[in-house]
């Protein structure tokens, strides 16, 4: 089959000819039809954690040909059917594969059910940012769920977390919910997950947000339907969000960027008690902060795959509790995308596979925002601005 395969010395990916994965007894063969790219995807080409010839890439969509004999018959999985996730792709020092191949395997409970509403493109761009942007709001945040999950076991790992509300239960006032970043693409499934949250505890929320004022509009309908937008380019952005809160500060807030001064700035709006997550950790160096007023919460969306993994010169844990969230948020997705959470916009690239870096990987830049200059004139080569981008393998 052909894969999209790491070339560590010269830091870079390149297409070659391997052969095809065997699926394990719990596993799925899955013929990938789309993958959509991730920050993550060019930042460990560039700085490669993997050794050559791993297959890299984590978000796929596709279909079914072949159940291992231990894929439980009461799923209803087979042969033909629509299917998408993730995989680790060449983002950690553990020898696993990535998605960017014709062919993969994965744990049947891993993989969500494309339903015949959705396309395949719009299907592809869900699952990375989606778990990335749920695990932060339902459980290191803590709002209410949409669908039925017991935090009990994901808070026994990690006690620091239970620290209460940040707003008094009998409180009518609204809660106020920040985003840094909302036209990121982990940010539009993070507004679209505050609006569900607030629907589930029949709570009252203000979003704010940043985003540039070309994404205002889109940003303040449905599904996002921000109360308050400014421009994260204004120097005086967090005294804008304050004077919109009339003085009051964030009960909750995430940044989508985490990168220089934004973690910082950010902490700068939470109110007393408020909670705050953050989507770069702060051992990989991205951002700096001293005093915060509290640590904000960071996490890697690896742990819902339920595997230890070695990264950035640290070892997330294996976490059965953050793989249990991750398959229970997969089953919801299966019946909710499409009804209650929607897609977020695509960019379809040109090519496929051996197009990914030498356009989609220049466009994303090495991992961070402020590394994004590309100078090309092709129509598909503009700056990436709230979409996933797609390619059809
Ligand atoms: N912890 C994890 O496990 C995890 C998982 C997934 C992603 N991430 C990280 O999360 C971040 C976002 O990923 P993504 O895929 O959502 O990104 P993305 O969709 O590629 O982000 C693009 C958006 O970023 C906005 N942007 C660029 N610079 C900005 C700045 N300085 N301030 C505010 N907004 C800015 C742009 O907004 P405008 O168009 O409005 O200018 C653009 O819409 C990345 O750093 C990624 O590595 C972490």
């Amino acid at each position: 089959m052909n894969a999209l395969v790491l070339n560590a010395e010269n830091r870079t990916a390149e297409q070659q000819r391997i052969s095809p994965p065997v699926p394990a007894a719990n596993e799925l063969l899955v013929k990938v039809i789309a993958i959509s790219l991730n920050p993550i995807d060019p930042l460990y080409v560039q700085n490669p954690l993997a050794s050559s010839g791993r297959v890299i890439g984590s978000d796929f969509a596709g279909v079914i040909t072949r159940t291992g004999p231990s894929v439980p018959t009461s799923t209803g999985l087979k042969e033909g059917d629509r299917v998408a996730g993730f995989l680790q792709g060449a983002c950690s020092v553990n020898e696993r594969p990535g998605a960017f191949a014709e062919f993969l395997t994965v744990p049947w409970d891993l993989v969500w059910r494309v339903t015949s509403g959705i396309s395949i493109d719009e299907a592809v761009g869900v699952s990375l940012v989606g778990l990335t942007a749920a695990q932060a709001i339902w459980y290191r945040l803590g709002l209410t769920t949409p669908f039925p999950y017991d935090p009990k076991d994901i808070l026994e790992e990690h006690p620091e977390w239970k620290i209460g509300s940040p707003t008094d239960e009998h409180d009518t006032a609204p809660v106020n919910f920040f985003i840094y970043g909302a036209s990121t693409s982990v940010g539009l499934f993070a507004a679209q997950m505050v609006r569900l949250s607030a629907k589930a505890s029949n709570k009252t929320f203000r979003l704010f947000g940043t985003a540039s004022k070309a994404r205002w509009e889109m940003l303040r309908a449905e599904p996002y339907v921000y109360d308050y937008l400014v421009d994260y380019l204004d120097d005086d952005w967090p005294e804008q969000i304050q004077k919109l809160a009339d003085g009051g500060g964030m009960h909750y807030t995430y940044d989508c960027i985490s990168e220089g001064d934004t973690v910082e700035r950010t902490a700068s709006i939470l109110a007393k008690n408020g909670r705050s997550a953050i989507v770069r950790s702060r051992e990989g160096g991205a951002w700096k902060g001293e005093g915060l007023p509290v640590e904000p919460i960071y996490g890697a969306v690896w742990e819902g795959l339920g595997e230890e993994v070695q990264y950035q010169g640290f070892t997330v844990k294996q976490s059965p509790a953050a793989r249990g969230f991750a398959v229970a948020f997969y089953k919801w997705l299966s019946v909710a995308l499409g009804c209650e959470l929607r897609p977020i916009p695509i960019r379809l690239m040109p090519g496929g596979l051996k197009n990914v870096v030498e356009d989609g990987f220049q466009l994303l830049g090495a991992g961070g925002m402020k590394d994004r200059h590309v100078k090309r004139t092709e129509e598909w080569m503009r700056p990436v601005s709230a979409e996933k981008l797609v390619y059809r393998i």
